[in-house]
């Protein structure tokens, strides 16, 4: 395993080791959550912990827990979250994120926001100093508004570039499409993400603002706990 997997590995254990017992939980979306998820249901057959449910951000994330054993439900049977667990494509020190290369962002930020501690993890990679320098920032919008988001954000100064699947315009689980806006850096994330939102036909965006509780962040160290300031 590279070097880079395996702090994914590392990390999405250290995560699942965090998971109390009877609790519900946010089962995040991408390849450092797929090992959470295995971590999970292995603590979970192996009794360390119990009592467990998770509400999925993504179809892909709940067939993967489906398939593991983990107990699922929604947030209309619980709508209030004890923890959710989740990667980044970017942290910055503040812990404010840049979310959705894996195309989740809408049900990510729902479940992170029902939740009432928010962990992130990642590899030291994703640490950034300036979000959205290398990364776009994931926006998913109701295609019929297509035209008018891209003039809107480019008024704000992005390039865009509609996210394809398989040379077709990769449709969410929420039924949108999404532009991935490239910044080359973004000096006032929260006034960019209101600014964003403010556009007709702007259902979310991946960044994520003043959301996160700790950041849990592995490398040649292994994990190192970042917290909130
Ligand atoms: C999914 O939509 C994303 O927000 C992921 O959480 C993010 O892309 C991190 O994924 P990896 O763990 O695969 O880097």
């Amino acid at each position: 395993m590279d070097p880079r997997e395996q702090y994914k590995k590392t990390v999405g254990e250290y995560a699942a080791n965090l998971v109390e017992s009877n609790t519900v939980i946010g089962l995040g979306t991408g390849s450092t959550a797929t090992y959470f998820v295995t971590a999970l249901a292995d603590r979970l057959r192996a009794g360390t912990v119990h009592g467990v449910m998770g509400v999925p951000t993504s179809e892909k994330t709940a067939a993967q827990a489906r398939a593991e054993g983990i107990p699922l439900t929604d947030l209309h049977a619980h709508p209030v979250l004890a923890a959710a667990f989740d990667g980044a494509d970017e942290i910055d020190p503040q812990l404010t994120l840049i979310k959705g290369l894996g195309g989740a962002l809408l049900r990510e930020k729902i479940v992170a926001a029902s939740a009432a501690q928010f962990y992130v993890f990642g590899d030291a990679a994703k640490l950034v100093k300036t979000l959205g320098v290398v990364t776009p920032v994931p926006v998913e919008i109701v295609d019929f508004a297509r035209p008018l988001c891209a003039r809107r954000l480019a008024a704000l100064g992005a390039r865009t570039v509609l996210r394809l699947r398989n040379g077709a315009p990769q449709i969410t689980d929420e039924g949108h499409v999404i532009l991935d806006a490239f910044f080359d850096g973004i000096s006032d994330p929260r006034a960019l993400d209101q600014a964003i939102k403010d556009i007709p036909g702007v259902v979310e965006t991946g960044l994520f603002v003043g959301m996160t509780t700790a950041a849990l962040v592995a490398g040649p160290d292994g994990v190192v706990v970042h917290r909130a300031s």
